[in-house]
């Protein structure tokens, strides 16, 4: 089975932040996979726009070494290659100033899609929307694709829309959070609302509680600077995390369209309680083995910033109240290991008595790595002398049953397609976001107000053993972080 390529209109995609470390790790090596799967049509054209004196053929030999560096050598094919670097072209611009917005105006061409990528600091969406518009670069129905951080708080969030939308409408706004492009993260609605099997027992009364986890062996050196202003709760919960809660939680939209599906998003967002101190755990880890501390990572001993956290959530409507979602996510874990399982409650009554032991479905999704889901069902242990019974898992691993050949798109590449087919099912819309800030802010501003300080945890390890506490003191466990 190899997926089909579903053809997409001539584009025009001009990245700003163009020679940037996203855009040479992600959306080049992203743009000539889809390239080569036959996906951007004759005559389409990437602009690399940066700060950067230099001509095309400089900027083409750049892309070539990130290609090298970042795409498998046995996909990279010498024609495809060249072929690739042939539809891309370089102005050298200034975000804040004249220079350059002439000549990308001149490069811009009718009848094509135009879509425009701001791989630049927020600070200066303003000023590049604002050139976009002055040199009618932009028309009504060309579309910008803005990175997170989208703010980092409600205030700032509210202002980077009202900056944005002064030039563009919502239609044009495509605000990634590259979790949604994940192919399992769609899967989850593959999976909720295309097989009839599951959604009756999606409720609190045969659901006991939820665990979402996104754990990371990384650390955050290289990026400290970044890393420390925002910690796990800016960079991971209020987006990724709080996006995969959405997909879980959501009612079913009545068509797979933009607006039903982030309609019942945001609803998830704003059925969210507040959440207690003693319902939130947040880690630094220590130095260990060669690596260092987290405060050593980003030079400062004082920090506070969590570099992990656990929190046990409510989502307070009909079909969730009762039912907990536990979230954990955090750098210098034990494995890269990103999942979510539904653990159900126990059948009504047990007819084979205590000896048979506690037994539980539990549904797990895997994120990643090892893309899949495994159901955890109850039977038989073999052999003779009575009944006894063990938990075996129905483990489907997608690479498996559905071939190595199919292999899992980036979730880059799917987006920046997404943005050319005009598509914004898979982006955050500005009042989701807003939302989702709306709920984080207090949270983080308490912490300050009560001078709250992480705790600390071995490098390797699951985060803080309190983190484990969440959940024994409810009689519930983590499931394990496995290498
Ligand atoms: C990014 C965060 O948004 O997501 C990083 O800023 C994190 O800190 C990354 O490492 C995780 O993404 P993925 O796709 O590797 O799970």
């Amino acid at each position: 089975m190899v997926s089909r390529v579903i053809p997409v209109d001539t584009f025009d995609l001009t990245i700003f932040g163009g020679t940037g470390d996203l855009a040479r790790r992600k959306i080049l090596p992203g743009l000539y996979r889809r390239y080569r799967a036959g996906q951007m049509p004759e005559g389409s054209r990437i602009v690399g726009a940066a700060r950067s004196d230099m001509d095309t053929d400089t900027y083409r030999a750049e892309v070539r070494e990130a290609l090298r560096e970042f795409i498998q050598p046995a996909k990279l094919d010498r024609d495809d290659v060249e072929g690739f670097l042939g539809c891309l072209h370089y102005v050298a611009i200034d975000a804040t100033g004249e220079k350059g917005w002439q000549e990308l105006r001149e490069l811009m061409r009718p009848d094509r899609v135009r879509a425009f990528y701001f791989s630049v600091a927020p600070a200066l969406f303003g000023a590049i929307a604002e050139r976009l518009h002055h040199h009618r670069i932009a028309d009504a129905d060309s579309r910008i694709v803005v990175e997170k951080p989208f703010g980092r708080d409600l205030a700032s969030a509210q202002e980077l829309n009202r900056t944005l939308a002064e030039h563009f409408d919502e239609t044009q706004i495509y605000r990634i959070d590259h979790y949604l492009g994940k192919e399992t993260v769609q899967n989850l609605m593959a999976l909720r609302f295309g097989n009839v099997l599951f959604e009756p027992l999606w409720n609190s009364q045969y659901v006991d509680h939820i665990q979402i986890t996104v754990s990371e062996t990384v650390g955050v050196g290289g990026r400290g600077g970044y890393y420390d202003k925002s910690g796990a709760m800016r960079d991971m919960v209020q987006n990724h995390l709080m996006q995969l809660l959405c997909l879980i939680a959501m009612e079913p939209p009545s068509q797979f369209e933009p607006d039903a599906v982030r309609d019942e998003k945001l609803k998830v967002i704003r059925a969210l309680d507040p959440v207690r101190p003693d319902d939130i755990v947040r880690g630094q880890y220590e130095a260990g083995g060669n690596v260092p501390s987290y405060q050593d990572d980003v030079e400062d001993p004082d920090t506070r910033t969590e570099s992990f956290i656990a929190m046990k959530i409510h989502v307070s409507n009909w079909r969730w109240a009762g039912t907990p979602f536990y979230i954990r996510t955090g750098k210098r874990l034990r494995a890269r290991q990103s999942e979510i399982a539904v653990v159900f409650k126990d059948a009504p009554h047990s007819i084979f008595g205590a000896e048979a032991g506690r037994h539980r479905n539990i549904l797990t999704i895997r994120l990643q790595p090892n893309e899949g889901m495994t159901l955890v069902t109850t039977i038989k242990e073999p052999g003779l002398g009575g009944m006894r019974l063990i938990d075996v898992p129905l483990d489907m691993t997608f690479a498996d049953a559905l071939g190595a050949e199919n292999e899992v798109t980036d979730a880059y590449e799917r987006l920046v397609m997404d943005v050319i087919r005009g598509n914004q099912t898979l982006f955050m819309r500005g009042d989701e976001v807003e939302a989702a800030w709306g709920w984080t802010d207090p949270i983080i501003q308490s912490w300050s107000v009560r001078d709250d300080r992480p705790f600390r945890y071995e490098p390797g390890s699951s985060g803080p053993e309190e983190s484990s506490m969440l959940l024994h003191r409810e009689t519930r466990r983590w499931r394990e972080i496995r290498e």
